[in-house]
């Protein structure tokens, strides 16, 4: 009998991360290695956010907080709400966590039961399911197909509800495609989801300052507040406040549920950290305009992206809302052989020839629900990025 708990076999380790560490291994045995897996800005924590973290150090906020967050940080997500979604939530609907994954981690562990089923739009981020997982639930897949943007339909969403759902995950902007619901989209799963009283809303919009082209976001309790007393608005600094290694996420919700994070939470990490939650006071009450400033570059980039991997023999790639991914299809490479005489049958094989061909390092559309495709991060410098889509042409060209 192994030493390991049953429940560490239904899981897997993130598949994205270990992209990116063999990218970083790779490397480090000399090989000229473009990583193109990360999900994080490579923009640098902005200096007043830093000057902020140095200054509670100085004080002295250094010890335990409040297990879900402080006050103070409380105050800023609530102003947040009001001021960028229109939501009224009070601070005891607030909870605060070591990264945006623990809200969604505890939150599962403090609903979910064995055979509850939980709904995710396909392709999805890579720990919903593990997470749903790990709580003894039961992830039911929908698939999004590119024809549809990625995007979950209203009747996808009706035909996938049964007497055993308890929580639906919208992901807008999502990873892995950056595809994001406009009003009238997010309206029409919210009008199926106001028919379904016993299915709770877990929306993860960690990726709602990164939308382009005048794109507006929005999030359902905004589109419709009958859902806001069955929600969990979730958000965090990570992304769009490049505060990735910080760890600070957060959620509105109804208390009972927000009470019910907390306790989890009370006997596993207890309060993040204290001095990354006077970051995070700063990061969302202080200036904003480097937000619109990354996004132009970060627009120009997922430009660039799409139009070189248009060029590509065998790939299509869409042109996303949001985040900083893009998830082409290599559908067109499926059965060419590479020069080495090996035939790609799956979206992984594509991935490991790119990565032994011409060292780009990508994720395969298998760990995010969907093939045959590939995501790609642009979170990383242009000149990188025109590099990689060169080397991927020419791999793409190589192949018969
Ligand atoms: C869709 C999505 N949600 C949540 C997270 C986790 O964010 P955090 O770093 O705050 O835990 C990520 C990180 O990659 C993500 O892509």
């Amino acid at each position: 009998m192994s030493f390991l708990a049953q429940r560490l076999s239904r899981i897997k380790p993130s598949p994205t991360i270990a992209v990116t560490q063999k990218a970083r291994e790779l490397k480090a045995t000399g090989r000229d290695v473009i990583g193109l897996g990360a999900g994080e800005p490579d923009f640098d924590t902005p200096d007043n956010i830093k000057a902020a973290a140095a200054e509670a150090i100085r004080r002295g906020d250094t010890k335990y907080t409040n297990v879900d967050g402080t006050p103070e940080l409380k105050k800023a997500i609530v102003a947040k709400f009001r001021r960028e979604n229109g939501l009224d939530y009070k601070p005891e609907e607030i909870t605060v966590a070591s990264g945006g994954k623990q809200v969604i981690y505890n939150a599962m562990m403090a609903t979910v039961d064995a055979g509850d089923e939980v709904i995710i739009p396909a392709p999805f981020w890579v720990s919903y399911p593990d997470i749903v997982l790990l709580a003894e639930g039961t992830p039911v897949a929908v698939p999004c197909p590119q024809n549809n943007q990625f995007k979950l339909r209203a009747e996808d969403l009706e035909a996938a509800i049964t007497p055993k759902t308890k929580w639906l995950i919208l992901n807008s902007p999502g990873n892995p495609t950056g595809a994001a619901y406009s009003h009238d989209e997010m309206k029409a799963l919210t009008d199926v989801l106001v028919r379904h009283p016993n299915v709770w809303v877990l929306t993860d919009d960690m990726y709602e300052h990164l939308v382009y082209d005048d794109f507006r976001f929005v999030t359902p309790v905004e589109v419709e507040p009958r859902l806001k007393e069955r929600t969990l608005t979730m958000n965090g600094v990570s992304k769009a406040y490049c505060m990735t290694g910080w760890r600070i996420g957060y959620a509105g919700g109804p208390v009972d549920l927000i009470k019910a994070i907390a306790k989890v939470q009370s006997q596993s990490t207890s309060n993040p950290s204290s001095v990354s939650q006077a970051a995070a006071v700063e990061a969302l009450n202080g200036p904003q305009d480097f937000i619109a400033e990354h996004n132009k570059v970060f627009k120009e980039r997922r430009d660039l992206v799409v139009d070189m991997l248009n060029k590509a023999p065998g790939l299509s790639c869409h042109r996303p809302e949001g985040a900083f991914y893009v998830y082409p299809s290599c559908a067109g490479t499926i059965g060419k052989r590479t020069p080495q005489g090996r035939v790609i049958e799956t979206d992984d094989d594509f991935v490991t020839y790119l990565l032994e061909a011409e060292n780009v390092a990508a994720v395969q559309g298998s760990a995010f629900g969907l093939s045959p495709f590939f995501r790609i991060s642009y979170a990383t410098s242009t000149d990188l990025l025109r590099e990689a889509c060169n080397r991927i042409q020419r791999a793409c060209a190589a192949l018969q």
